[in-house]
């Protein structure tokens, strides 16, 4: 496949597309296990999970307590939670099925530094103030049926943070145009269908830039922006990183030794083009 073309038409055409808001849920529990156990295995969901362990590992370095925004059946924070065994982590989740499938999950692969909490992140009314000094979100927001939404949970995430507050916030970005979606979906051809439709909904439901950086601007103000660099269809938002700890750079080695070439060839393309938007360090 040749990548240079779809990168240089998403570089160079102007916006076409429009948020459309995600209709597509898995409802079933059973298809909300299935995209967990793909999450497991050596997978390209497997291999960008690592990676954004990794940076928000380096994020939370001298965190105690992170709240995790939209944690679903906690297929992402998870890998978080054991590689900072000293972190406490909360999940909040809207979902009370998705916070039965988390703890179902947690228990079986023996993990105790997570607890969870039934809630809308919009709103939080059920966390103090100021008591995180973390906050992360991984493929959450877009679930958000508008930009206010989006500004409310920042709000919220801002109000239940120390001053001196750690983020690590990862989504899909949205694209310019349908080429671009099309050319997305072809680089995860093999994938489930059911996956594929669910990352199709994900990439149309993605928040612009401006977006982003509106609502960063004014509860985040810490943060700092990146997104992958040509094709834009993956964003971060971020405080300063610090070194890994000794304990996540070893679990990290370990699961990306059993990751295949292909996947860890993802991995190093994830790292590549968000370093060339200045994600290093
Ligand atoms: C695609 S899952 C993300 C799961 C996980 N964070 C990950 O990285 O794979 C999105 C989750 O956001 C939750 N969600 C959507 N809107 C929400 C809201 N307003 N408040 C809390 N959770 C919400 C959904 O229930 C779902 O479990």
């Amino acid at each position: 496949m040749n990548h240079i073309m779809p990168i240089l038409r998403e570089m160079l055409s102007k916006v076409e597309l429009k948020r459309v808001p995600e209709q597509m849920v898995m409802d079933s529990e059973d298809q909300t296990q299935d995209f967990y156990n793909y999450g497991l295995g050596d997978t390209t969901l497997r291999a960008s999970y690592l990676f954004q362990a990794k940076w928000a590992s380096k994020t939370f370095a001298n965190c105690k307590r992170v709240l995790d925004l939209g944690t679903g059946p906690a297929n992402q924070i998870s890998i978080l939670a054991q590689m900072n065994p000293n972190i406490e982590f909360v999940g909040v989740d809207l979902s009370d099925k998705m916070l039965a499938l988390a703890k179902t999950n947690c228990d079986r692969l023996g993990i105790k530094n997570i607890s969870f909490v039934q809630d809308d992140m919009t709103q939080l009314s059920c966390l103090k103030d100021g008591e995180f000094d973390g906050v992360f979100s991984s493929v959450a927001l877009h679930h958000l049926p508008q930009a206010s939404d989006l500004e409310s949970a920042f709000k919220n995430a801002r109000r239940v943070l120390k001053p001196d507050y750690a983020a690590y916030i990862t989504d899909f970005l949205l694209v310019k145009n349908d080429a671009s979606i099309n050319y997305l979906l072809s680089l995860n051809e093999g994938q489930p269908k059911i996956f594929k439709d669910d990352y199709e909904a994900s990439l149309r439901a993605a928040f612009p830039k401006e977006n982003f950086l509106s609502a960063s601007g004014k509860y985040l103000e810490h943060t700092q922006f990146f997104s992958s660099f040509g094709a834009r269809f993956l964003m971060v938002l971020k405080t300063k990183s610090y070194d890994l700890n000794p304990a996540a750079e070893d679990f990290l080695e370990d699961e990306l030794r059993k990751l295949s070439k292909k996947n860890r060839g993802i991995y190093n393309s994830i790292s590549i083009l968000l370093a060339l938007d200045g994600m290093i360090g």
